[in-house]
């Protein structure tokens, strides 16, 4: 057996809980932790049998095993709930990626207080429930991982999107005081800042609006949800250990600094 596949035998199989996990980024990250040999679960808010239909087209596709759990990251007394379920059917939660998210375009001037609310509610109170939940245990055990998938959004800040902006960029001062409180324990807080990825977020705008966006990315492309799902397992992994308080692009070049 090669160093790298007795390494890869001896690691100890890692439970990951992905937020909005069914989504277009939050797919790939869920199966790309999967073919990474972790247990896998995650969350879902629209309780119309979407869930079965996702877990069933996951296994059908190789992804067999997961687990989906309610949750609107939003409430607290969800994401409590959400701690117990996870655990009973998983176990203790090694590695967190904080990846759902919403959002609720407008220009700042026609801006709605329901509109700001919703985005900091879901994109940033949620990282605070969830995590809340979590680190505790990753910390008393001497090993975890938080993920949290911001935006290049946060970086540079977007025309019609000062909600979003604002808590994509509250996320990465929320991952560098964390990273600051449990360095000691083992545990690191990282943040991924994706461009423009092909999912239904990005779908949504109105397409010459979009293609305009398009355009100005370097590479003409929009980036791909596995693109991002690659970094993500990379930053969780057991070598990355060094790595934390970080904020990694992945954008096409759209944003350089
Ligand atoms: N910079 C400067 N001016 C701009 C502009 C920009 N980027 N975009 C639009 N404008 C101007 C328009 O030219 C227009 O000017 P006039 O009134 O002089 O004609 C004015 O602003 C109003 O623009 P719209 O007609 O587009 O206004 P709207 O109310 O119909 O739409 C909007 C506003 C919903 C914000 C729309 O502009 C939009 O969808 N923009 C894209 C926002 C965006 O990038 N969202 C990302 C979603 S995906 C995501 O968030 C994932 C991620 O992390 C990357
Ligand atoms: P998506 O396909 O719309 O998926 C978003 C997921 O978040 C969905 O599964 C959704 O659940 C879940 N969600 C939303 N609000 C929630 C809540 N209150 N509680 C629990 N789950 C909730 O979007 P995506 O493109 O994959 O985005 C994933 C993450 O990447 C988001 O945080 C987004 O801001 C970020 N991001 C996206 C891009 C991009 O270009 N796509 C770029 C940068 C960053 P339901 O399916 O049940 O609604």
């Amino acid at each position: 057996m090669s160093e790298e596949k007795a390494k890869a035998a001896e690691a100890p199989r890692r439970v990951v809980l992905v937020t909005g996990g069914m989504g277009g980024i939050g797919t790939a990250i869920c199966r790309a932790f999967h073919a990474a040999g972790c247990r896998v679960g995650t969350t879902y808010i629209h309780d119309s049998g979407r869930e079965e239909r996702w877990l069933a087209a996951q296994a059908a596709a190789g992804y067999g095993g997961m687990k989906a759990f309610y949750c609107d990251i939003a409430q607290w007394a969800d994401c409590e709930a959400l701690r117990e379920k996870a655990e009973a059917e998983l176990g203790a939660v090694d590695i967190l990626v904080n990846n759902a998210g919403i959002t609720r375009d407008s220009v700042f001037l026609k801006m709605t207080p329901a509109q700001w609310n919703e985005v900091i509610a879901a994109n940033l109170t949620g990282v605070f429930n969830v995590s809340r939940q979590f680190v505790g245990g990753m910390a008393a055990r001497g090993w975890g991982r938080v993920v949290n998938i911001s935006s290049i959004n946060a970086q540079k800040g977007q025309f019609g999107q000062a909600n979003y902006s604002a808590a994509k960029a509250g996320m990465h001062g929320f991952t560098k005081a964390l990273a600051q409180e449990v360095v000691r324990k083992g545990v690191t807080v990282n943040t991924v800042s994706p461009g423009y990825i092909a999912t239904d977020m990005v779908m949504k705008i109105k397409e010459e609006v979009r293609e305009k966006i398009r355009m100005q990315i370097p590479m003409h492309r929009f980036g791909e949800p596995e693109e991002i799902a690659r970094l993500t397992v990379f930053l969780a992994g057991e070598e990355s250990g060094y790595i934390t308080g970080a904020n990694f692009s992945a954008n096409g070049g759209q944003h350089m600094y």
